[in-house]
């Protein structure tokens, strides 16, 4: 089985270069800095490997994805911009967020500017003048999708949520660009409609999946590995499904309810009252709950792409899907 860690060290090698070349020495130059921190960070560049392997998985030149596979990234790296800013997250990658560095004003205008290179480097796919605009039309549509998750996961905060909401909120946030880059990736092969719809769900149960999981890292991960705060979610009462699930076990529980509403969404909570929060949750049973979740969703987007014919794409495909949930940063 192909190891997805290792896998995605290869392709992000391979797309460093292209991924790179796209932004250069024009003025004003603390813009052009600022907007090349996190794509020349790095990152695990998930969503670039997808559009590229599931071109291959239809049989399609794996090398005409690559400009779609960049584009999704400069999009992902756009909204990391804005969300760390809108979040008030001072670290991303193990580095100072954008904001903190070099401002508020540079930092909205570093995400505009990311978000317009997207859109240029697509203007380089090599393909048919109809899978070029049904790959934009995917991409397009999945930066709208994102801007109303965003909305939602801002409204959402302090609030209790049902499941439903937060689902639907994880899907327009996280897996709707996740799916475009897959289904994107597969119009570019030449899929058939079908096949690419059954891509696209693939990428839309991952990504759920995936995002369930990232909120796991938020309160659970180790901020020396996942180079991000693991108390700024619950000062800032972020609602997640654990959130919602904890919530809902300690009904019977008043006086624990009560100690945890206290905590979640108190800005000056101070690390030990974030440790018992998270303690809480544990003894609730909602981190196995959420981690059964994404397991869930993560098998279903394998069982969506079973006929594929097997081969190294589909089976980076599958070990894809188990580390969006299995994985340290
Ligand atoms: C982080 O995405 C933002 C979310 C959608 C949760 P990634 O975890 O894919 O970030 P990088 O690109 O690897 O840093
Ligand atoms: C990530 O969302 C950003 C997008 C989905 C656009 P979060 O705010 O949940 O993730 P992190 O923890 O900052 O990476
Ligand atoms: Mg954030
Ligand atoms: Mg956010």
């Amino acid at each position: 089985m192909i190891d997805a860690k290792e896998y995605l060290k290869k392709t992000s090698a391979e797309l460093d270069g292209p991924i790179k070349s796209y932004i250069g020495n024009e003025e004003p130059s603390n813009l052009m800095e600022a907007s090349k921190q996190y794509p020349y960070r790095g990152g695990k560049r998930m969503r670039p490997a997808m559009a590229v392997a599931c071109c291959g998985a239809v049989g399609g030149d794996k090398s005409k994805a690559v400009p779609l596979a960049v584009a999704v990234e400069y999009i992902h790296n756009f909204t990391l911009v804005h969300d760390d800013l809108m979040d008030g997250d001072e670290a991303r990658r193990g580095m100072p967020t954008i904001h903190v560095t070099y401002g508020m004003p540079t930092a909205v205008l570093a995400g505009d500017a990311l978000f317009a290179k997207a859109f240029q480097i697509i203007c380089d796919l090599d393909v048919p003048a109809d899978r070029m605009r049904d790959a934009l039309r995917y991409v397009s549509q999945a930066v709208w999708d994102l801007a109303r998750g965003q909305q939602m996961d801002v409204n959402n905060e302090g609030q209790i949520v049902s499941e439903e909401v937060y689902l639907e909120t994880i899907k327009l946030k996280t897996s709707v660009l996740f799916a475009a880059a897959a289904a994107g990736g597969a119009v570019i092969g030449g899929a058939d409609a079908k096949t690419v719809e059954a891509i696209h769900d693939y990428a839309i149960e991952t990504g759920l999946g995936f995002q369930i999981f990232d909120d796991y890292l938020g309160i659970m991960g180790d901020p020396a590995k996942t180079g991000k705060s693991n108390s700024n979610d619950i000062r800032k009462g972020k609602c997640t499904v654990m959130v919602t699930h904890t919530i809902a076990a300690l009904k019977d529980q008043p006086a624990k309810l009560d100690e945890f509403k206290s905590i979640l969404g108190r800005m000056d909570a101070t690390e030990e009252e974030c440790a018992r929060a998270k303690q809480i949750m544990i003894d609730a049973g909602s981190i196995d709950y959420a981690m059964d979740m994404a397991r869930q969703k993560v098998e279903g987007a394998i069982e969506r792409i079973s006929f594929l014919p097997d081969g190294e794409d589909k089976e980076f495909m599958v070990s894809l899907a188990r580390y969006a949930i299995d994985r340290e940063l």
